[in-house]
């Protein structure tokens, strides 16, 4: 593997030899002399080559140079007599290696998100989705650094699944059934004893069900990998299949929950905003021009910390007219949750202590028996980024609490069990990781900062 192009903008100075191996950004073709910018997708900058017409192959093929080539340039690395850039490299050897055949659909001229969904094969080599990715990666190694650094066990939670974790029905199905011709019972229902797993299976819509069996022995775990719902949600906020960070932790309750989530997304921040700082310099000034600033006074700040009841007392309040009315025991829609954390608290807000009845049955229950110990992270934007609770850890709690959302005991019997041997208190939350990609970088479309977004009637690559 040769020299990357931050490798080379990173060298003290300018001597020596560089060979970049890239793509072509711009090709400018004058009069005995060609300039293109190489890029790799190591950083934000490209490398300038400037090419004199001494080069081999200047009056021929070099011609060809063009937006979309795949290059390797061997020449002198010397300072930039252009502001745009403080070192250049004086190409010696020019070799087209990858050439672009007529209608290469990306052209120098700015595309639309929408559009550039369409070709997600070459989406990459943009400036803004180049800079997503890399942001994404810095972001995942910062979470992973979170937690390592606090002992957590990186825990891998099964992909596939017999259990609705959130108990909304949003299941993906995992079948090797003809659906034209399934296996039936004597009744004429499928028969789902004769599919693969011998049972109904889906893709899971989260991990936490089995981070709580490696939290109550391992105290301390977390999840990432991918998760999928089949909601139809066409929005900004929601993909149907999307990564999750879920940590899970025995002996904490909701107070302890909250400070690590607060946490967490903190060092995340701080963290893109010290390694992927030309990446944030470009979306402040082209995405959003508030977002370096939003993020550095979020870093600094202490989060809001309100409950669902003083959420509606405010919102309630407000004189704003919302599409959906605010009453006591509504779910938060996105209007509400953006109304909280943008307009009225102007920062990151904890709401706790939701409605029972609108919260999922795993929940711990308060003794007002009509609240359940539940937190959802809201910043300014995006709405929810975090949605998180204290468990039900008590067996006689829980279980009248599954029959009410329809649960079997026999599909969740494990779970029950950890009720019945050495359960204490344990608390999580889930990070919806595009949500925070898309916070950090201000991309107004959830689907522009994941590499293949899958959404209704959408699955193309
Ligand atoms: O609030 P949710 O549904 O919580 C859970 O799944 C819990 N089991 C987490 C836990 O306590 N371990 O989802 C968590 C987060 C949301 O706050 C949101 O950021 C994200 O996942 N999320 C989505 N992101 C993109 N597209 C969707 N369709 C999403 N649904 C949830
Ligand atoms: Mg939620």
């Amino acid at each position: 593997m040769g020299e990357s192009v931050r490798q080379i903008l990173a060298r003290e100075s300018a001597g020596g030899t560089a060979t970049v191996r890239g793509w072509v950004r711009t090709a400018r073709h004058a009069k005995g002399l060609t300039f293109i910018e190489v890029s790799d997708g190591s950083c934000f900058a490209g490398l300038q080559v400037v090419v004199e017409s001494t080069v081999p192959g200047f009056e021929t093929e070099l011609r060809q140079l063009q937006t979309g080539c795949g290059v390797v340039a061997t020449g002198e690395l010397v300072e930039s007599p252009g502001k745009e850039q403080s070192l250049e490299l004086r190409a010696a050897r020019v070799e087209i290696v990858g050439p672009v055949a007529d209608g290469y659909p990306l052209q120098k001229k700015r595309h639309s998100f929408e559009y550039l969904r369409s070709i997600a094969h070459l989406r990459p080599r943009t400036n803004t989705v180049g800079s997503v990715f890399r942001v994404r990666n810095a972001a995942a190694r910062a979470i992973h650094e979170f937690f390592q650094e606090r002992g957590f066990l990186w825990l891998h939670t099964p992909i596939i699944t017999a259990s609705d974790a959130e108990g909304a029905g949003n299941l993906f199905r995992v079948s090797v059934m003809d659906p034209a011709d399934p296996a039936r019972d004597a009744a004429g229902a499928v028969d789902f004893s004769e599919d693969f797993f011998g049972r109904e299976t889906f893709l899971t819509v989260s991990g936490q069900l089995e981070a709580e069996i490696a939290a109550l022995a391992l105290t301390n775990v977390y999840t990432f990998g991918p998760t999928f719902r089949a909601e139809n949600s066409n929005t900004s906020r929601h993909l149907a299949e999307f990564w999750m960070v879920e940590p899970e932790m025995a002996f904490c309750e909701l107070e302890a929950n909250a400070d690590l989530a607060e946490a967490f997304l903190k060092h995340v921040f701080e963290y893109v905003l010290t390694h992927c700082a030309d990446d944030m310099a470009f979306f402040n000034q082209r995405i959003d021009k508030t977002v370096i600033e939003t993020i550095e006074h979020i870093v600094r700040t202490p989060f809001e910390r309100i409950t669902y009841t003083e959420a509606v007392s405010i919102l309630q309040a407000s004189g704003e007219s919302f599409e959906f009315p605010v009453e006591w025991g509504i779910d938060l829609q996105s209007e509400h949750e953006r109304y909280l954390a943008e307009k009225h608290i102007g920062k990151p807000t904890i709401v706790t202590d939701y409605p029972a009845a609108i919260k999922a049955f795993y929940m711990y229950l308060n003794d007002d028996e009509k609240t359940v110990r539940a937190l959802d992270v809201l910043v300014p934007k995006v709405g929810e980024i975090i949605g998180g609770s204290q468990r039900e850890h008590r067996l006689d709690v829980l279980q009248p609490r599954m029959a009410e959302h329809g649960l079997a005991d026999a599909d969740y019997w494990w779970y029950l069990d950890l009720r019945r041997y050495g359960s204490v208190p344990h608390s999580g939350f889930g990070l919806g990781f595009e949500r925070l990609v898309q916070f950090v970088t201000g991309m107004a479309n959830i689907r522009d900062v994941i590499p293949f977004p899958r959404v209704p009637g959408y699955a193309e690559f």
